[in-house]
């Protein structure tokens, strides 16, 4: 089934800002945010912008699969919001690069990178690609209203990609989405001077229900993990790494520990790069795979959920 992962790669911010430096800005301090979130501290863009961690990630990738931008044959590109509406991320990323290659956005939210990797399969699987880049980027701190203490202190940015070419590495997929009528995670995005709307203004920041999100998220995870692994046929034990999204290291714990995963086979990057929604999948997969934690023929399993709601799941065999 359709794809084996080439080359992995990624791109923080300079600005590492910690917990402490946080307690300056909004009414928190670093026990509270340690205890509930498992966050230190989170890379902040100050001048990066999307396009410059997207695109250096994505170099970063093809360096490490030993290809080159020419050679892609599609660049899928998940994020909430790009640097602009539009040209899309993909399309800024192509031409940074220096790709000819059709590109395109996908907004999952934090379920952004399984769901392009998913896409990806598909284009692999019909023979409409051979070699696809799918990089993930998220400026979440541009998201955010910075009083707010109850979100801000969660969310960071960043960017990771993976180079893919068609090949037998995809073991099992799972993508849902079942709507969020109740917006229980929330960016509305800008309001404008149209001077015919009657819509009521809105904040265009980012909110949320954290202890709603906090239960689907863990029944969510447990539930599409078990799925694929029986569609791949294989037992928590085979598995080398699981690689959650990293929204919050109780939300990873409990999920870890419902699916029967040791402490040893969870991935964890929250500590040091917070929540950079759909990137925060790819990141940590850099981390594991450059300090030689997973390697070729090891089985991971990825797991995310997002706004929307949105899940999605998978089995790799690197
Ligand atoms: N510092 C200090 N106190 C705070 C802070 C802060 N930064 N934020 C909130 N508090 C206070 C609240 O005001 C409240 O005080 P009160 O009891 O006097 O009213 C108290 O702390 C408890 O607040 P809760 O919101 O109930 O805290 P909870 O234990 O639920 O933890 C959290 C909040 C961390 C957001 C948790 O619910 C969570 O992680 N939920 C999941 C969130 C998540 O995964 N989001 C992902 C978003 S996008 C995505 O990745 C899908």
């Amino acid at each position: 089934m359709s794809f084996q992962i080439m080359g992995t790669g990624k791109a923080h911010p300079q600005f590492s800002l910690t917990n402490d430096q946080l307690s300056t800005i909004v009414d928190t301090n670093d026990e509270w945010i340690s205890s509930r979130s498992g966050i230190k501290s989170r890379f902040i863009a100050t001048t990066e912008t999307g396009l410059e961690l997207a695109a250096a990630a994505a170099s970063h990738a093809l360096d490490n699969a030993g290809m080159a931008a020419a050679d892609l044959d599609l660049i899928i590109c998940a994020t909430l919001q790009g640097d602009n509406v539009t040209p899309s991320l993909a399309c800024m990323v192509q031409q940074e690069i220096g790709a000819h290659c059709p590109a395109f956005d996908l907004n999952a939210a934090c379920t952004g990178f399984v769901y392009a990797l998913d896409a990806a399969a598909a284009y692999l699987d019909s023979g409409r690609a051979e070699k696809v880049l799918v990089v993930a980027c998220e400026i979440m701190s541009k998201q955010l209203d910075w009083s707010h203490r109850s979100t801000c202190v969660l969310f960071g940015d960043g960017a990771g990609a993976v180079v893919l070419q068609k090949g037998d590495g995809l073991l099992a997929s799972v993508l849902t989405a079942q709507g969020d009528k109740d917006l229980a995670l929330l960016v509305p995005g800008f309001n404008n001077n149209n001077p015919f709307s009657q819509w009521p203004s809105r904040p265009t920041t980012l909110s949320m229900d954290g202890r709603k999100v906090f239960k689907f998220a863990v029944g969510a995870m447990a539930k599409d993990v078990k799925k694929v692994l029986a569609q791949a046929g294989l037992t928590p034990a085979q598995v080398k790494m699981v690689i959650p999204h990293q929204a919050n290291i109780r939300i990873i714990q409990s999920a870890a520990k419902l699916l029967g995963f040791s402490e040893e086979q969870t991935a964890v990057g929250i500590d040091h790069y917070g929540n950079t929604s759909s990137a925060s999948i790819p990141l940590v997969l850099d981390d594991l795979w450059r300090q030689g934690k997973i390697q070729r023929g090891d089985i991971i399993v990825l797991s995310a959920f997002g706004g929307g709601f949105t899940t999605g799941a998978c089995v790799i065999k690197l």
